[in-house]
């Protein structure tokens, strides 16, 4: 593979992609479709990060996302530490800073954080600048807020889907709906910055009590055309060239938000006779885990003629690569 770059990569961490600026999510798109070749070869690994230690600091539960930056790490020869936050020393009172620094003493080049409270990757990034050590911090979700490598997994395997020859404004023109548990959703909120950056325009449904108003202003001025509010399905999938499905967060739904999950599924569950609302190519996204017929019936979700999901999973290895690589050898 190529390591040069586009643009010289100047983020230390990757915590939000509010931040995130075209040329950023351009390079990371060029960096992880050179990875997705080197994950082609019958040798799947390149020495980048020899030498270094990829920590992964998983405060809340995880099945890909942990798994995903694992493998991305081992195929960069990175050293990797998994850290799980039910069976460590958190469990005898243990702060996360102090886990943190533990990490670091064991020489850590770059922590992956996974925590339930929206800000900790935030919080424990500041505190290894303000020590001036060189740690990169990952964030891999915080609460409600952020998941930033989920939504670049998403947007490379658009980008691989559509093949198109530059990543610039690659979305122009498309149609993105965004349906399901958008109030709890830290994919949701990336994405939202991810594919308007890149030129697409968002359309949010999902029952009033799981899309706030105020998700409306969540962009910025200049992005605020590219995002669109439905309290109802039909006009979200109206000629959609993808749907984007969001699983329903029961962990996070004290309050009663909805009736049921069968009523969910009658009124925004994604089914084939929904799907022929979209365009006739329309492909489905899920970040996983998901509740087969709530969110997605289970026919559409196994059907590969309209399911990207399994593409994305593949997507999570060569992104992750290329997150890892520019924070790991950026200086
Ligand atoms: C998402 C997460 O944890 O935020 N899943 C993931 O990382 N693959 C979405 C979810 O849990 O619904």
């Amino acid at each position: 593979m190529t390591t040069e770059t586009t643009t010289a990569w100047t983020k230390p961490h990757i915590l939000s992609l509010e931040t995130f600026a075209a040329p950023e999510y351009e390079t990371l798109l060029e960096t992880a479709d050179s990875f997705r070749e080197v994950l082609s070869r019958r040798t799947k690994k390149v020495p980048a990060l020899q030498g270094q230690v990829v920590a992964n600091l998983f405060f809340e539960p995880s099945t890909r996302t942990r798994s995903s930056f694992e493998l991305a790490a081992k195929r960069l020869s990175a050293d990797t530490l998994n850290f799980s936050g039910s069976s460590s020393s958190l469990a005898k009172g243990e702060t996360i800073f102090d886990t943190a620094k533990t990490y670091m003493a064991m020489g850590a080049n770059i922590m992956v954080i996974r925590h339930r409270q929206a800000g900790v990757p935030h919080t424990i990034a500041a505190e290894m600048d303000r020590l001036q050590t060189d740690v990169r911090i990952l964030n891999a979700g915080d609460g409600q807020h952020e998941h930033p490598s989920q939504a670049l997994l998403d947007l490379f395997t658009l980008y691989q889907w559509l093949s198109s020859s530059s990543p610039h404004q690659f979305l122009a023109g498309k149609k993105v709906a965004l349906v399901g548990d958008i109030l709890h959703s830290r994919v949701a909120r990336s994405n939202l910055y991810s594919l308007t950056a890149m030129g697409a325009t968002v359309h949010l449904a999902a029952p009033p009590t799981l899309l706030p108003k105020a998700f409306q202003g969540l962009l910025p001025e200049s992005y605020q055309d590219q995002l669109i509010c439905h309290w109802e399905i039909e006009p979200a999938l109206a000629e959609a060239d993808f749907i984007m499905t969001l699983r329903l967060q029961k962990e996070r739904m004290s309050d009663h938000l909805l009736p049921s999950l069968r009523e969910y599924h009658q009124r925004f569950g994604i089914t084939r006779d929904r799907a022929r609302l979209a365009k006739d190519h329309v492909k489905i996204l899920h970040p996983g885990p998901v509740n087969r017929g709530v969110e997605i019936s289970s026919d559409l979700m196994d059907d590969p003629e309209c399911s990207l999901i399994s593409q994305q999973v593949a997507s999570g290895v060569a992104v992750r690569m290329a997150l890892l690589y520019l924070i790991g050898t950026s200086s």
